[in-house]
């Protein structure tokens, strides 16, 4: 699969410059850029690009809307969850995160326009589509991913309860939006997109799997984000509950999970070396993926 057919950074560039256009406050628009540009792995929008090139793609620009939409909504989610209030972490993609740079106020701020702007540019998107049905579709398997009541507020509102299930958290903080960027692919063009529920929930889940290693394991300086917070914070983590090697396991079991999930269409192959090879970055050093 060519990498700039899974490329979304010239349409995220237009929904920012809408966003960030006068009279937009002069803070607030560059604290907008500074959140969302340079990216990181932008892993989300390229497996929902992935799941609707593998499943036909005749609606391409609903696709790559429900792309950008789903990475302004993960950057959004990182500008609140580095917030004092939530884990209070000075650091995001090898800078100071926006609250560091811009105040608590403007991040607040950064990540409901990030949201709000989420959510204009897929419904914009509506007038150059065929088939506005589709649309609505995109539109409530995106807002599932992120909202309540399995989405990441409610996954990040689990860190309020006395005690969750581990597997709970993960799968609302993080494997939410994973599932709406699977299936949000597959529904853009014009799949039945449930088949691709659980590939999205067992990439999900071992990506957030991976982050819990990397937050025991990892080097900050090489992360671009503070390390040991999970423990410091008490916060339910894979390593925690079964140590390093059960977690290893069980970011191996969830990616040959959903490896396996992958429904027979067009581009299967091309899709399972695509996850294969994003999933190799999952393991620390030392360790990599076993087939199941
Ligand atoms: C970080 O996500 C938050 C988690 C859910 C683990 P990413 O690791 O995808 O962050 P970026 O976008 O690449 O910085
Ligand atoms: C992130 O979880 C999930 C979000 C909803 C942002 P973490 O708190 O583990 O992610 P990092 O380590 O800050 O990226
Ligand atoms: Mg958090
Ligand atoms: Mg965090």
């Amino acid at each position: 699969m060519a990498n700039e057919l899974l490329d979304c950074e010239h349409n995220l560039r237009v929904a920012i410059k809408k966003a960030t256009e006068s009279p937009c406050p002069p803070q607030l628009a560059q604290a907008l850029e500074y959140a969302v540009f340079p990216g990181g792995a932008r892993v989300r929008p390229k497996l929902c690009l992935a799941v609707a090139l593998a499943t036909g793609n005749d609606e391409p620009m609903l696709a790559m809307s429900a792309a950008v939409a789903i990475e302004m909504l993960h950057c959004a989610s990182l500008v609140h969850d580095d917030l004092p209030c939530f884990d209070d972490a000075t650091q995001r993609r090898g800078k100071p995160s926006v609250h560091a740079s811009f105040g608590e106020r403007i991040a607040v701020l950064t990540g409901d326009t990030l949201i709000v702007s989420a959510f204009e540019q897929l419904a914009r998107c509506g007038f150059q589509i065929s088939d506005a049905r589709r649309l609505a579709t995109v539109t409530q398997l995106v807002t599932r991913g992120v909202g309540a009541p399995q989405g990441i507020c409610a996954g990040q509102a689990w860190e309020c309860e006395p005690s969750v299930d581990t597997a709970t958290y993960h799968q609302c903080k993080t494997g939410a939006l994973f599932v709406a960027a699977t299936c949000a692919g597959a529904a853009a063009a014009g799949e039945d997109y449930q088949q691709w529920l659980p590939l999205g929930s067992a990439i999900g889940q071992a990506y957030q799997v991976a982050d819990d290693i990397q937050d025991c394991v990892g080097v900050s300086a090489q992360m671009g984000k503070p390390s040991g917070r999970d423990a410091l914070l008490g916060r339910p983590n894979a390593v925690h509950e079964l140590g390093l090697e059960g977690a290893i396991t069980l970011l191996n079991n969830l990616l040959n999970d959903g490896i396996a999930s992958i429904p027979q269409c067009a581009g299967r192959d091309l899709l399972v070396s695509l996850v294969e090879k994003q999933s190799e970055r999952f393991f620390p050093s030392g360790y990599k993926r076993c087939a199941a």
